[in-house]
């Protein structure tokens, strides 16, 4: 691919060629692209941002592709920085090490920085697969055998080679940033041991519709799926979506089992079920999710607009890549957020890619305190307001803009 980015024109699950459009949040940056001080006055590359349904299998996906070469050559998200990503793939590895011995190979699929291979070393063969460079080499210097590349068939073919056939396949949170999942599902077929599964983790879509937020769709996400959908796909290539479980990643995220025999279990059956009765087959729901985000999008900037007019300040907390899709879509600028706090050093004196409000550390609360806190890192909120008491006693008012505006 050459180009930056390119309209996508069919289902990438069932490769359909009729997509109904149902929600655009107009043209955006790239949601991780922090601006340094020095680039501010360059014009920031902004790609379409919306997105469309397959009406024959139900899968949601973006209407334009960005060109992963400019999407992740930046790319900073570890997920060792994540407390509560931590935990949940240490309990992961102790799953996976209880169904394989030590000659078994276990690849993962979007490694990252090692941090579930890690906790699997020793009691299996490990190996990462992972494109980005900078957070492959964080693994490899934790002695996690990392190959620095896209997971493909091609690939596939040559650890099989190399290294035999692997017991496990993983691929966490990475499934929906790849658009040609073909490739790779062939490559999971063409790796994978004929007892063993593949065992990987999703955002769902019925969490984005329902109790999600809109800020939850950027770039980087190039698909919102139901169990339809990825129904649809192993269907496509002869495999078995033997099992679901939703965890609470993200909001709400399937943990699916695809084997290359055997029947689907009850749990699959019952979602299945399940999203049909909350009308994730339906056309008419994405319509009605893309009416309540134009309402948020009407409700928070009158609000602001209001606050900012009687002489109030207002700022945001957590500069999360979705709060860049809210304040983007929803229009801010340091007009509005006079900056924005973030525990991340890396983000600090940056700023956020559109909207131009500098990023700060979060001390700056305990020097000025703002009337209004916008909470753009909506997902932690029973923590933050806990974390915050002092600062609501004082008077300070939390506004939760996600799944609709509230202030505390
Ligand atoms: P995440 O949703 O990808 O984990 O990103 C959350 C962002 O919010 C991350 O940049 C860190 C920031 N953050 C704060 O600034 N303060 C907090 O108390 C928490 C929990 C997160
Ligand atoms: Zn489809």
């Amino acid at each position: 691919m050459t180009r930056d980015f390119f309209k996508r024109t069919s289902c990438r699950a069932c490769l359909a060629k009729s997509l109904t459009p149902v929600l655009s949040l107009g043209r955006q940056p790239l949601a991780n692209a922090f601006v340094r001080a020095h680039d501010l006055t360059k014009s920031e590359k902004t790609f379409p941002l919306a997105i469309e349904f397959c009406g024959r299998c139900s899968m949601v996906q973006l209407s334009h592709v960005v060109n992963p070469a400019v999407l992740f050559a930046d790319y900073h998200y570890l997920t060792s920085a994540s407390a509560p990503l931590i935990e949940h793939f240490s309990s992961l590895a102790n799953t996976i090490a209880s169904h394989v011995s030590v000659h078994d190979l276990v690849v993962e699929i979007g490694s990252n920085d090692g941090t579930l291979l890690q906790a699997l070393k020793g009691r299996c063969r490990v190996l990462g697969v992972d494109p980005a460079k900078n957070v492959a080499w964080r693994a490899v210097s934790l002695g996690v055998r990392t190959i620095p590349t896209f997971f493909s068939n091609a690939l596939a073919e040559e650890i099989v080679r190399k290294e035999g056939a692997a017991r496990v396949i993983v691929a966490n949170n990475v499934i929906a940033h790849i658009d040609d999942l073909d490739d790779v599902v062939r490559g999971v077929r063409t790796l994978l041991d004929a007892k063993g599964f593949f065992l990987f983790e999703v955002h769902w879509v019925g969490n984005l519709i329902g109790k999600g937020g809109f800020d939850q769709i950027y770039h980087e996400h190039l698909s919102y799926f139901s169990l339809h959908a990825l129904s649809t796909i192993c269907t496509r290539f002869g495999l078995v979506l033997a099992d679901v479980t939703v965890v609470p990643i993200h909001g709400e995220s399937l943990q699916v089992t695809v084997r290359k025999s055997g029947s689907p279990s009850r749990r699959v059956h019952s979602l299945l079920q399940k999203e049909r009765k909350i009308g994730l087959t339906r056309v008419s729901t994405y319509r009605t999710f893309a009416r309540k985000v134009e309402t948020t999008r009407r409700t928070l900037r009158t609000l602001i607009l209001d606050l900012r007019k009687e002489g109030k300040t207002i700022v945001g907390y957590g500069a999360p890549a979705k709060g860049n899709t809210l304040l983007n879509y929803v229009r801010f600028t340091s007009k509005h957020l006079t900056y924005i706090t973030d525990t991340t050093p890396l983000k600090w004196d940056r700023f956020a890619p559109g909207s131009h409000i500098r990023i700060v550390p979060p001390e700056r609360l305990r020097t000025h305190r703002p009337d209004y806190i916008l909470l753009l890192a909506w997902n932690y909120a029973p923590q933050i307001l806990e974390k915050e008491k002092v600062l609501r006693k004082r008077g300070t008012k939390f506004i939760i803009p996600v799944p609709s505006v509230r202030i505390i």
